[in-house]
């Protein structure tokens, strides 16, 4: 039986997050340049976007590019940001075609002008779609998002918005670029690594994690569906005993 027939859309996880990690070994397995592993990777992107829609998952979370990866050399920068710009444009259908609305987190400010313009203008046409969040991480850092989020409360407390025995765990919630999403439930990350790579670190402090061997660019929505169902058969717990659950 396939995994999507095994999952009990009643137990979805809330909020799915994935760390797509693989691309450049893929490329390198067949031969060739990273970027065109980048370029494949997209079509993981949209079999995947497709799947969560399609079972009725409210919201996905998907890491594209980190505050660290701007260390790369400028040649794959630049392929990585042209790559979001044409992706925009030619997935915009695919997100009204499922009702999908656009958000993205991260110092978004220090992106090339081009792919700003594009995410806004995505990001406004999806604005009231309804099925599912799809949130692109770009020049995201969950440090950096942490550090931003300090800097934001204090600001308010230093001029009398806030007090510090108001500052509480939804104070901290609700300056963060998360804000408007729930926990993460689930988190996946291809291509065999086993880190969390700055991404999401307050957001993922219950959330079951998940590991696979596949490259990035050959993830498709059965991979998916395997996750989830896996995810299923876990018990949380949150800090109680198994008997408590019951
Ligand atoms: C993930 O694939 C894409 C980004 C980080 C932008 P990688 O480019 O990290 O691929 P590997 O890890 O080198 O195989
Ligand atoms: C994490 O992948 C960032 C994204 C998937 C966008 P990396 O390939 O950059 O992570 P590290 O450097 O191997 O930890
Ligand atoms: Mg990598």
């Amino acid at each position: 039986m396939a995994f999507k027939e095994k999952i009990n859309t009643k137990k979805l996880p809330r909020h799915i997050a994935v760390i797509m990690d693989g691309n450049g070994r893929w490329a390198k397995q067949k031969g060739f340049l990273r970027a065109v592993g980048h370029e494949e990777g997209t079509t993981a992107v949209r079999d995947v976007v497709e799947g969560c829609a399609e079972i009725g998952v409210e919201n996905l979370s998907l890491y594209a590019f980190s505050t660290e990866n701007w260390n790369r050399p400028k040649l794959e920068v630049d392929t990585l940001m042209r790559l979001l710009v044409s992706s925009l444009r030619k997935e915009i259908k695919t997100l009204q075609d499922n009702n999908i609305r656009l958000n993205a987190i991260g110092n978004l400010e220090t992106l090339p002008k081009k792919a700003r313009k594009e995410l806004k203008e995505v990001i406004e046409k999806t604005a009231s779609n309804k099925r599912m969040v799809l949130t692109l991480a770009l020049s995201y850092g969950s440090r950096e998002e942490l550090t931003h989020c300090v800097k934001s409360i204090s600001d308010k407390v230093k001029n009398k918005e806030l007090s510090i025995d108001a500052i509480d765990e939804s104070v901290i919630n609700e300056h963060l670029y998360t804000r408007n999403l729930p926990d993460v439930d689930l988190l996946i990350r291809t291509s065999g690594e086993q880190r969390i790579s700055n991404f999401l670190l307050w957001q993922i402090a219950y959330a079951e994690l998940y590991f696979t061997s596949i490259l990035w660019p050959d993830f498709r929505k059965e991979n998916l569906f395997e996750a989830i169902y896996n995810y299923q058969n876990r018990e949380r717990r949150f800090g109680k005993t198994s008997e408590q659950l019951g």
